[in-house]
């Protein structure tokens, strides 16, 4: 019962608002012991993609993602900004890479990690079908009809046309679906690898390394057609980062906690607390943090596209023109969906596991650290003066980086961006320091002490 007090004294603010209510775990004394001592007091098992060793395929994929031969500067592969060193994503703090023959060619938006797409939908507009995916946290903890999950609006539970939300697919737009898809993208733009044609490509693949495990996965004259050579080796991509289990470990300490195979320290455990607390950091609202009801472990995102109005980016070379704007979803390096106005600005809710290995962040690259973002959540609504810069006029220019006409898509419902002006912000300094310490424990590669 000491230990019971004890934990309520350091985490009781916090759990009284969050789906632990307080009373719960009043009722469950041996379950807030246990949380107290940083365990997880509904371990649950993970269902983890099965690994085999990598297909002919798929070893043929890895070999085309580390070749740097196929850019014009012979100095890129998909590995150069996909760090594998780094959560296949950038290597350094860099808003956007480089690329193109002298790779002086900057790109447009910062590099996502590859990793945990693996289940990632097909790009759609649809109804928010959030409920069907995840198990709450009271079902974790075997108390369903105690506390409703948090849902990110209460307008996303009524059945109606105005909460299709568009989710899945791939880059920040969602503009391509499949990773075979996707992968000829960056071997040909100008700003990335920069292949030149397929027909380029064809030729530097018949001369390499690997050519023989073409021939023998795809018939000897495969070189006879270029662009069926090109289509195989991105299918092969798409296979290497789908076998491959360094691109879904699903080895976080985080994810040992689950099966009650690691404890969590206060800190940690008090921001996993209010990253779930649906009225303050809500964080869990969008990035998802509760296994499947099948038992698959959480991916930190909802799939789902959201318009956060983050600060425009001033160190990207495309933001000279003071008239471009990147618009996410509406282009413009979508085009199929420009008339949709209501999604313009809107940009794909990335996983946050290993985001604690991540230099930059958001999808123009505007923050460098964990705090920076923390501060953007906090203070977007309750003190703008702190995010956006102050225009000629003296006035902060809030969502600076979305064309007036459509500042009215930035969410402004979901808490923490439910506040206004003055209002107390979501959370503290140190609550803010709480949470960051959750997001380390989503690095991979924990190993278990016991
Ligand atoms: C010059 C840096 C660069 C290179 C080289 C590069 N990429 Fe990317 N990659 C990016 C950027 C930037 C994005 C995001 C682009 C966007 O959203 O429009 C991206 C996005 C992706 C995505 C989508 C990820 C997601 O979360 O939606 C995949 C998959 C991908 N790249 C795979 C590859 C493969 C495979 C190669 C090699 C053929 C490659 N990339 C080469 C920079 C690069
Ligand atoms: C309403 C949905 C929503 C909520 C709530 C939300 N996020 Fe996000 N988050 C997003 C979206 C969408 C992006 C990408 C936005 C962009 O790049 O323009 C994002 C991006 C991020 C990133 C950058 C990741 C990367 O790879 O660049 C971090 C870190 C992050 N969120 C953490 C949090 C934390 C911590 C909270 C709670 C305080 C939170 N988010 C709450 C939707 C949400």
């Amino acid at each position: 019962m000491a230990a019971l007090l004890v934990f309520v004294a350091w985490a009781g603010i916090v759990v009284v608002r969050s789906p632990f209510s307080l009373g719960f775990w009043l009722r469950q004394p041996r379950a807030a012991w246990l949380l107290s001592q940083g365990e997880n007091p509904h371990p649950v098992m993970l269902r983890r993609p099965p690994a085999a060793p990598l297909s002919a395929m798929a070893e043929l994929g890895r070999a085309v993602f580390f070749d740097a031969r196929l850019s014009s500067s012979g100095r890129l592969s998909c590995a150069s900004c996909h760090d594998p060193a780094r959560a296949y994503g950038p290597p350094g703090a860099l808003p956007a890479m480089f690329g193109g023959p002298r790779l002086t060619r900057q790109g447009v938006r910062a590099v996502p990690s590859l990793m945990y797409l693996e289940r990632q939908p097909n790009f759609s507009v649809g109804p928010d079908n959030e409920a069907n995916e995840t198990v709450s946290l009271t079902q974790l903890a075997a108390a369903a009809k105690d506390v409703a999950r948090a849902t990110k609006t209460a307008a996303d539970t009524a059945v109606s046309a105005a909460n299709a939300v568009p989710q899945g697919g791939l880059f920040w737009d969602g503009r391509a679906d499949t990773l075979q898809a996707q992968a000829e993208i960056p071997l040909l733009s100008r700003f990335e690898m920069d292949g030149g044609s397929i027909a380029r490509v064809a030729a530097i693949m018949r001369a390499g390394p690997y050519a023989g495990q073409m021939r023998a996965l795809f018939g000897a004259a495969i070189f006879d057609d270029p662009a069926m050579a090109v289509s195989e080796a991105m299918f092969a991509l798409a296979r290497y980062q789908i076998e491959d289990p360094r691109f879904h470990p699903y080895s976080s300490r985080f994810d040992a906690w689950l099966e009650g195979k690691a404890r969590l320290n206060r800190a940690a455990l008090r921001g996993y607390l209010l990253f779930n607390d649906p009225a303050r950091a809500d964080c869990g609202g969008c990035h998802l943090d509760q296994p499947t009801p099948d038992g698959r472990p959480p991916l930190f995102t909802d799939h789902q596209y959201e318009a956060l109005g983050v600060p425009r980016n001033p160190a990207l070379a495309a933001n000279r023109d003071p008239a471009y704007f990147d618009l996410g979803i509406c282009g413009p390096y979508r085009t199929d969906m420009a008339k949709q106005t209501q999604y313009c600005a809107m940009f794909l809710t990335p996983t946050l596991r290993n985001v604690a290995t991540r230099q930059v962040f958001f999808h123009n690259g505007i923050y460098h650290s964990l705090q920076q973002v923390l501060d953007f959540y906090d203070f977007r609504d309750t003190d703008p003066g702190k995010i956006y810069p102050r225009g000629p006029d003296g006035k902060i220019e809030k969502f600076n980086d979305i064309p007036a006409g459509y500042r009215a898509n930035a969410d402004v419902t979901d808490p923490p961006f439910d506040r206004h002006p003055g209002e107390k912000p979501a959370m503290t300094r140190a609550e803010m320091a709480d949470i960051i310490a959750f997001l380390g424990t989503l690095t991979d590669g924990y190993k278990a002490a016991r």
